[in-house]
């Protein structure tokens, strides 16, 4: 039997998780923190398979059987970017049901602005009947969702039933039966009349430093962002200074170039700014094994996976 190894924090949910769904598979378990020691292991050294989300330094060197790394998640930006990992590996994503996770995670962070949630309840606390405040319509107001694959057409429907405009920005424009969609380039001319931005693109060479001084230049105060897919995307400093300047209202962060947020940074107590902490899509297995099932089959039957992530292309 092929052996995969699983070295993910949370690998005493995966270990067992993965069995299950392929029995046929020898499945072991690491914390990507146990010491070099323990990732030494020679079950390690002949394992074909590798489930993981950050790759521990020197795992892949060690394990010169390796054909096949699972991502514990959709971006693969890590991946990509490790010299360690040579190409003839095959890398494959999983993004299990984010899509419909991060669309909760938009809708809910907007509508406690547009329903004054936080005024309400201090409304309450003070026991004022506070009926001068009003939730802000959303009626027609334009929601931009850059990066429209699996994660963000279901974010697009959610704002549409909200009753949102939505337009979706794309690498190569195509055609859409549901929702118009335009070149990445062209986001900037619409930011003067958007009332959201919610980043979800994949981290290229295209996507980072995106959101910058140059494309915030052309927003507004009742701009809201939000940024579910990386944090490299949006350059920190000229995001602070757009909440300064009047060019972005509010933004909602869910990742960060450096993760978790340094405790000196100073968007935890910046007002225009609602930090979480990476968890708009929880990879866990019950939503996730569905779609690696299908190479898991493969796997154990000496077949080559499917799908794997073009590395010209960054997703
Ligand atoms: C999480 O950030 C993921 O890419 O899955």
């Amino acid at each position: 039997m092929r052996k995969l190894a699983v070295v993910h924090h949370r690998h005493a949910e995966w270990v067992p998780a993965i069995a299950e769904a392929e029995p046929r598979i020898l499945v072991r378990g690491w914390h990507p923190k146990d010491d070099p020691g323990a990732l030494s292991d020679p079950w390690i050294a002949d394992a074909e398979g590798l489930f993981v989300w950050r790759v521990p330094p020197g795992l892949v060197e060690r394990m010169p059987a390796l054909t096949w790394i699972q991502n514990g998640g959709a971006g693969v930006d890590h991946l990509l970017a490790d010299p360690s990992i040579p190409a003839r590996i095959a890398i494959t994503r999983a993004d299990g049901q984010f899509g419909l996770w991060m669309a909760r995670y938009v809708a809910a962070h907007l509508l406690a602005e547009t329903q004054r949630l936080d005024e309400c309840r201090r409304a309450q606390d003070e026991r004022t009947w506070a009926s001068p405040l009003l939730p802000e319509d959303l009626t027609g107001r334009q929601a931009l969702v850059f990066g429209f694959g699996r994660i963000g057409r279901p974010i697009a429907r959610a704002l549409r039933e909200l009753g949102m405009e939505v337009h979706g920005f794309v690498r190569n424009v195509r055609e859409d039966p549901e929702f118009p969609l335009h070149a990445q380039a062209s986001l900037r001319e619409f930011l003067p009349l958007a009332r959201l931005l919610v980043l979800c693109a994949p981290l290229t060479d295209g996507t980072r430093g995106f959101v910058d001084a140059r494309l915030l230049a052309n927003g507004h105060a009742g701009l809201t962002l939000v940024n579910v897919a990386r944090g490299e995307q949006v350059v920190t400093g000229d995001l602070l200074a757009a909440l300064e300047n009047g060019r972005l209202g509010r933004a909602v962060l869910d990742v960060f170039p450096s993760e978790p947020l340094p405790p000196d940074s100073p968007l935890w107590n910046h007002p225009g700014v609602a930090v979480t902490p990476h968890h708009s899509g929880p990879s866990r297995p019950r939503a996730m094994i569905p779609d690696i099932l299908p190479n898991l089959r493969r796997f154990a039957e000496g077949r080559p996976v499917e799908g794997a992530v073009d590395r010209g292309r960054g997703y």
